[in-house]
Formats: structure tokens, C-alpha cells, sequence
């Protein structure tokens, strides 16, 4: 049977990996490759038709809520919903960028944070029975963790912890960096960091939310790490990290976790196997 996929910022990197793994797993397998430049994700699809493969295609940029409905609109009306959301599209600013602290905070929180939330708003409604929903997280976030005040992890580890709520602290760490205040208010100093600690809290939160509300559509919501794999957000010219079809293989395997399995699931995973988040 064919399931329709969504792969977020897919024409490059892992995203696109993923697509291509998708659709060579099963041919029927309905994949969107979405890309927020139109052009690079007809270019994208243009590489992947070169292998015999038959990616669809949609727009999609994660920061904009009216590119995110259109999306949703047009999966309702061809295909009636939605199988499976692989959220992978992010940014980093590069080590050697001047940009203001402040900056980069925003701009990264805004989009590997509120922006895989604002997809998970307007798709999630739109799931289909036995739907899977993966976010590409980042072993940084792991990393980050330790580097927070007690109170700071105290307010994250929570286990009554609301996506609303969740949002309120990333709002706060975006705030505390314009007062240039982060230390001092007990965050670390990594936007990055800190947007991916948010993305790895995510999947425990959602997974509640939806087996109270939808326990009988059997929705698995996970986040996984990659690895560290050579694309434009790394340099792409690393001797030891993954090539970006590795770096597919897990958010990959968790994409295509079978109907009548049910785990992982609200679990951050790497390398195929669940690791604890918040670290120990
Ligand atoms: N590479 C690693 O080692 C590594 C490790 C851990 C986690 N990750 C995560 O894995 C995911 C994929 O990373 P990657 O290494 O493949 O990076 P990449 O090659 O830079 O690809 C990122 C993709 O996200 C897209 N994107 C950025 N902002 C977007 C927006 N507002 N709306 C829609 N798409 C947007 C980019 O589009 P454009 O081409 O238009 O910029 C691009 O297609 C990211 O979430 C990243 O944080 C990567």
C-alpha cells in the first residue's frame, strides 16, 4: 500500500538522503521532497529522477505558517492526509560567523525550534492512522544539557513540562540573549545547542498529548541525532563524519517503523537505539 511522506528542507543534505532512501525501500511510497527555494528542490528532484527515482514535490519554508497551510491544503485535498512528517529542515550559524550572539540566537530558535513547531501544529491534525513523525535533532543538545543552571533543568525535566510552556523558555532564552544575559539567566551560550535541546524535549511532550487525545491512531513521535555528517551546515569535507545517506539511516529506519510496532516512541535515538533525554 502507498503511505504519503513529508521531508522537510530536502533538497540538500540528510533531507534529501532521506527521500532517496524512502523511495528505494518502496517504490509506491508517495515522498514530498519540499524545499523553501523552488528552484533548488526541482534540482534536487531533477538528481533523484537521474537514480530512477519518482520524488513529488512541494514548497515548503518551516518559518512561514502560510507556506506550512498551503502544504497541508493541497496533502488533504490529493491525498486525504498524512502517513508520516520527517522534520529535518534547520540551520546553524558557522563558527566564524560575526553575527551578534543576539542574532543568532533568534534567528536559529526561530527556525529549528518554532519552526518545526508551527509544521507539527498544522500537519499533526492531518495524521493519518498508524502515522510516524520524526524531528532531526542533534547530539548537541545532549551536549548543552550539562552546561545549564540546576533551575534551568529543573524547568525542562518537568514532567508535567506543556509544549506551551516549552515554548515560553525557548521565548525566554531568545530574550536573555538580547539582554546578552544568557549565563547569568543559566542558559549555555550555543543557539544551536540550545534550539536542539528544545527539539529533543518535543517527542515526549507530543507523544503524550497525542495518545491522550488520538490513542486510537497509534502515532509514534520520535527524534533522533544523525550522527555528524558531512554536508553544507558541517563544511562537508570531514575525514571521519558520515557520508548524508549514513546520516539518513536512522531518522530513515524511525520514518518507516512498522503499523503493528509500537516503540520507540516519544524517545530521542541514535544510531538505531534509544538514549535517554534529558542525559543522566
Ligand atoms: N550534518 C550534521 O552533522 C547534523 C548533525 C546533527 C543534526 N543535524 C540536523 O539534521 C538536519 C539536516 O541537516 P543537514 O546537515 O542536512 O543540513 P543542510 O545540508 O544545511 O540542509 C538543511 C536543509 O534545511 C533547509 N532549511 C533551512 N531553513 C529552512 C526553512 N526555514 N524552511 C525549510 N527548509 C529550511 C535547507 O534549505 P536551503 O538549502 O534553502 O538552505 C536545507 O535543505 C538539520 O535539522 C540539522 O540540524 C545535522
Amino acid at each position: 500500500m502507498s503511505r504519503v511522506f513529508v521531508v522537510t528542507g530536502s533538497n540538500q543534505g540528510i533531507g534529501k538522503s532521506i527521500v532517496k532512501l524512502l523511495l528505494q525501500n518502496n517504490e509506491k511510497n508517495i515522498v514530498y521532497l519540499t524545499s523553501r527555494n523552488k528552484e533548488n528542490g526541482e534540482a534536487a528532484v531533477k538528481d533523484l529522477q537521474d537514480l530512477g527515482l519518482q520524488p513529488a514535490f512541494h514548497q515548503l519554508d518551516i518559518t512561514d505558517r502560510k507556506s506550512i497551510e498551503t502544504l497541508r491544503d493541497y496533502l488533504v485535498e490529493k491525498h486525504g492526509g498524512l502517513d508520516v512528517l520527517v522534520n529535518n529542515a534547520g540551520m546553524a550559524y558557522k563558527s566564524a560567523s560575526n553575527a551578534p550572539f543576539s542574532e543568532q540566537a533568534e534567528v536559529t530558535v526561530n527556525c529549528n525550534f518554532f519552526g518545526t513547531l508551527a509544521v507539527c501544529d498544522i500537519l499533526f491534525p492531518i495524521l493519518k492512522q498508524n502515522g510516524r513523525v520524526v524531528h532531526l535533532s542533534s547530539t548537541l543538545g545532549a551536549f548543552t544539557w550539562p552546561k545549564l543552571s540546576k533551575h534551568r533543568q529543573d524547568q525542562l525535566k518537568d514532567e508535567n513540562l506543556q509544549i506551551e510552556d516549552l515554548e515560553k523558555l525557548m521565548k525566554e532564552f531568545v530574550n536573555d540573549a538580547k539582554d546578552d544575559k544568557v549565563l547569568e539567566r543559566g542558559w549555555a551560550k550555543s543557539a544551536y545547542g540550545v534550539s536542539k535541546l528544545g527539539v529533543s524535549l518535543m517527542p515526549q511532550i507530543q507523544q503524550k498529548d497525542l495518545d491522550i487525545r488520538n490513542p486510537e491512531k497509534n502515532i509514534l513521535v520520535n527524534c533522533c541525532c544523525p550522527g555528524f555528517v558531512n554536508t553544507s551546515m558541517t563544511g562537508g569535507n570531514h575525514a571521519t563524519a558520515l557520508t548524508p545517506d549514513e546520516g539518513a539511516d536512522t531518522p530513515t529506519y524511525l520514518a518507516l517503523l512498522p503499523r503493528d510496532v509500537n516503540e520507540p516512541k516519544g524517545c530521542f535515538v541514535k544510531s538505531r537505539k534509544v538514549t535517554p533525554f534529558p542525559p543522566k
